[in-house]
């Protein structure tokens, strides 16, 4: 059956890996991911933004995942990534949904704590692990763009009362990754990675992590990082595939065709993400 992240992410946390979390937007990429995980024997998690769940449908998305993780031993989870929309968390709640992202990192200190609380309150009492974010991590994700300028990193002290007044269960922070592809490499705060997680005890979350080196990843979770979200490297290796058959065969029209390919290449990109992650062999 679909699962929180609860134990998931404190499974990582306790034994020092991470769980990637995959954003989805089809049934090939659904079925990549989970072939990927179940032969690597890697608990994950498949992830939506509010505009997927918009473009599938909520029910098609809940009914597939069902279906999925009847298939396969290992836990699955399905997350809402970045909703700042309460209703929008509720309707996914009430469909299905264990774990969601409250996304107020556009709001006040004071707002984005109020707002973050009342949702928590609301999932814990269905068994709803949720995600908060601090800071802002910057880049584009759906139709959240945030400018290099308004990007900021998290403060730990203020990521500790945040956390304790939130009662979140995991903590996505902003240590200078971001989403979508990078122009330049992106140069992490481990420093500041390391002071918050010397302070704050629950499972900490790495956004944009397309595009952040191997190397950096496995830095990023020695110092705590037990959730690494990645998106748009499986687009763009689904969508490279497809662009490289049509150009080989260009009367082909089967999405058989077509898309058997591009769902290898997305399940290459997953297999590696838990290589590196280091979740292979945790189930
Ligand atoms: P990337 O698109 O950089 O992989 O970021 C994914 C993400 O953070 C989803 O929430
Ligand atoms: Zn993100
Ligand atoms: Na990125």
């Amino acid at each position: 059956d679909i699962i929180s992240t609860k134990e998931i992410l404190l499974d990582a946390k306790r034994n020092k890996y991470a769980v990637p979390a995959f954003n989805i937007h089809n049934l090939e990429t659904i079925q990549a991911v989970l072939e990927g995980a179940t032969e690597l024997k890697s608990p994950v998690i498949i992830a939506t933004t509010p505009g997927t769940v918009n473009y599938a449908g909520l029910e098609y998305l809940v009914s597939i995942l069902k279906a999925g993780a009847k298939k396969t031993n290992i836990p699955v989870a399905l997350h809402l990534d970045h909703c700042s929309d309460e209703d929008f968390i509720k309707k996914c709640i009430n469909a299905g949904y264990k774990s969601v992202m409250i996304d107020a990192s556009m709001e006040s200190f004071e707002r984005n704590i109020h707002i973050t609380r009342r949702i928590v309150e609301f999932a814990h009492k269905q068994g709803v692990t949720v995600e908060a974010e601090l800071g802002r991590v910057g880049g584009q994700e759906d139709n959240r763009i945030i400018d290099d300028k308004d990007a900021s990193l998290t403060d730990p002290n203020m990521a500790l009362e945040f956390a304790d007044k939130t009662a979140i269960d995991s903590l996505a922070v902003a240590i200078g990754t971001a989403h979508g592809v990078y122009k330049l490499e992106p140069k992490l705060d481990f420093d500041r990675l390391e002071r918050i997680n010397e302070i704050i005890d629950i499972p900490l979350v790495l956004h944009g992590a397309s595009g952040v080196g191997d190397g950096d990843i496995i830095e990023a979770v020695k110092n705590g990082i037990c959730k690494v979200n990645i998106a748009t490297e499986i687009k763009i290796s689904f969508a490279e595939e497809i662009k490289r058959y049509f150009n080989q065969n260009p009367t082909a029209n089967d999405p058989r065709d077509y898309l058997t390919p591009a769902k290898s290449a997305a399940k290459k990109v997953v297999m590696d993400k838990i290589r590196i992650c280091g979740s292979e062999n945790r189930v």
